[in-house]
């Protein structure tokens, strides 16, 4: 998704753009831009594709070394307009005196437009954006920010934005409604960001704007104002992750990086959150008395993509554990369909960013309809995290890859905890709830080994790297785990690959199968693997190639399927996070044999903050 950074001090412009620019490569953009104020006038720089090309670009006409001045910069996902350099970000007025680059959706552009063409000003491109530029240009009157919030005041969508201008150098206007915009704040410097991953190598102290925030920004500071003009005071947050999070530290991908880092992802999600001696899990953030909790009858959780799997995978965990109805959502789904939510119910938007377009409206939605909402994040500071009433975080450090892997198994782990919360309010012993705690503090040892297995998985991949099509099954809890499974092959492989439950493969689906056609069946030894074993023979039967997820020392499948991936032994409640760290590897080797671009796949975007 689009990224922005800017900045104003005495360091190099376009270098500390370029290098922010590059920590934002992972949310995955089409092409890039920078804006710089420099002697009098606005520089405008523009590439198609990969930021290396505008950093040589900008080495050819500029120069890297242009000190002390004031840059915005932009990786652009393209959702008006094709991917061009003409509709690359930034967005220049007529007369070069303003500049703009926007993330979101201005809904509105195409009247707005219409308005400022019969006024006889000349569009460049075909981007809702570029309306933006000409309207703060229309706006102007002496004063940037005035200018701004005027302007914003006309337009309907989302935006994160950042506007520099020749009548006040110096000065970057940064503005959000509804996409991510932070200001990093420095000795003398000052930044901005859609995302803390490209500030942290330059400072950790920030300031999250809130929805209708404009915020004036220079290198002593930062002013900020709404859209009234009134004053607002933020708070300045510290990022607590090192600089080191967000590079590869060796690995080839950083998918494989926050595929192995999984064992102390996990271990920083349980830490400090089991308590033996009362037999329980606690987050501080979730601060409901024992009576608060017993009156909540009902949950629904609300998610997209991976972290709706997680969702799926938690509903058995409530169900089990404490008999609570659970409901899950597509969060889309949820926001439009005008649920029904009753004052005992919580709702649980589950999303790593935080920014999900969708699942932030769910949690609006949910929030309107009297929910007690509380958010499982990864991204502190992340929209969905503050706008919601609680806000679990998991700790697991940035994801940068777009396949999202850590964030899967810190999810799952931290809806098992939440799942016995509940389940001790209700009807959990604190003797099993004992020999849960047990088997949550096992999670990081039992995925380490699975990571150990790498070279295994590896082999199993390479072997079905040119299958064309794959189905994953599973039943019980490893029935999200077969979606999830599925979803990661696709997106980072582009094989067509389809999860279902076991059972419904004969309902259709087993039309499609043939010898060209593996299906990964998790036949873990876990209730319901008899059935499995039924529904591998219905694959067999068809000719397709069976690779099973197999618990260690189970000898049952050795002669009934053409490969093994061995998953250490352990309960339902543990096996979807352990078994989907090794669909999680195989679905990376297949990849990677494949020759395909990991980190950032075709036409994906790390968080997908328009509808
Ligand atoms: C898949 C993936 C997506 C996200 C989905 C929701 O690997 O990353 O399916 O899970 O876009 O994103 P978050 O969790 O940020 O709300």
């Amino acid at each position: 998704m689009c990224g922005i950074v800017g900045y104003v001090g005495l360091r190099s412009v376009p270098e500390t753009l370029l290098d922010g620019l590059k920590r934002l490569e992972y949310r995955g953009y089409d092409s890039s831009g920078m804006a710089l104020l420099n002697d009098g006038k606005i520089i405008e720089i523009k590439n198609i594709g990969k930021v290396i090309n505008l950093e040589k670009k900008a080495s050819d006409t500029v120069g890297l070394e242009l000190k002390n001045g004031t840059g915005i910069a932009h990786t652009r996902w393209a959702t008006h307009g094709f991917p061009s350099e003409i509709n690359a970000h930034p967005h220049l007025d007529a007369k070069h005196r303003f500049a703009i680059v926007h993330n979101g959706i201005i809904e509105n552009y195409q009247s707005l437009k219409t308005q400022l063409q019969e006024k006889g000003i000349v569009f460049k491109s075909e981007t809702d954006s570029e309306v933006l530029v000409h309207l703060i240009s229309e706006c102007y009157n002496g004063n940037l920010l005035e200018a701004v919030a005027t302007a914003l005041k006309k337009v309907n969508g989302t935006y994160g934005l950042a506007v520099i201008s020749l009548e006040s150098p110096g000065t970057i206007i940064a503005a959000r409604h509804g996409s991510p915009l932070l200001i990093g704040l420095g000795e003398g410097e000052s930044f901005i960001a859609s995302d803390a991953a490209a500030l942290v190598a330059f400072t950790r102290r920030v300031i999250y704007l809130n929805d209708h925030d404009v915020a004036q920004v220079t290198s002593s500071g930062v002013e900020i104002r709404n859209l009234d003009n009134i004053a607002v005071n933020r708070d300045i947050s510290k990022i607590d992750w090192e600089p080191g999070a967000v590079e590869k530290s060796g690995f080839e991908h950083f998918m494989l990086k926050e595929i192995c880092e999984q064992p102390e992802a996990v271990g920083n999600s349980i830490r400090g959150r089991l308590d033996l001696r009362s037999g329980n899990a606690h987050f501080n953030a979730l601060n409901l008395s024992p009576y608060e909790l017993s009156k909540i009858n009902r949950i629904v959780i609300a998610a997209c993509g991976t972290s709706m799997h997680a969702g799926m995978v938690g509903r058995y965990f409530f169900e089990d554990l404490a008999s609570i109805p659970v409901d899950v959502e597509q969060a889309a789904e949820f926001r439009y369909r005008n649920p029904i939510i009753q004052p005992d119910t919580m709702v649980l938007p589950v999303s790593q960013s935080g920014e999900t377009a969708d699942t932030l409206a769910a949690v609006r939605e949910a929030a309107n309809k009297g929910a007690i909402v509380t958010a499982i994040c990864n991204v502190v500071g992340s929209t969905i995290a503050r706008e919601s009433e609680h806000c679990i975080y998991l700790h697991a450090g940035p994801e940068i890859g777009v396949a999202s892997t850590k964030a899967f198994t810190c999810q799952v782990t931290v809806l098992l905890m939440l799942a016995m919360l509940f389940g001790r309010n209700r009807r959990m012993s604190y003797q099993n709830a004992l020999g849960l705690i047990a088997e949550i503090e096992t999670i990081p040892e039992l995925t380490k080994k699975v990571l150990d297995q790498r070279s295994g998985i590896e082999a199993v991949a390479k072997k079905y790297a040119e299958a064309e099509d794959f189905f994953y099954i599973g039943r019980g809890y490893l029935y999200p785990v077969a979606l999830e499974g599925a979803l990661k092959l696709k997106e980072i492989s582009y094989i067509h690959a389809e999860g279902y439950h076991a059972a419904e493969l004969k309902h259709g689906p087993i039309a499609l199968l043939e010898e060209n056609v593996p299906v990964v069946a998790l036949a873990n030894d876990l209730p319901g693997k008899e059935k499995m074993i039924s529904n591998i023979q219905e694959c067999r039967a068809r000719c397709s190639p069976v690779i099973a997820t197999v618990t260690a020392g189970d000898e049952s499948f050795k002669d009934l399927v053409s490969d093994i991936i061995t998953i250490p032994a352990c309960s339902q409640f543990i096996a979807p996070v352990v078994t989907a760290v090794a669909l999680q590897l195989f679905a990376y080797y297949v990849a990677k044999e494949r020759g395909c671009e990991i980190d950032q796949p075709r036409n994906l975007a790390k968080s997908v903050t328009v509808e």
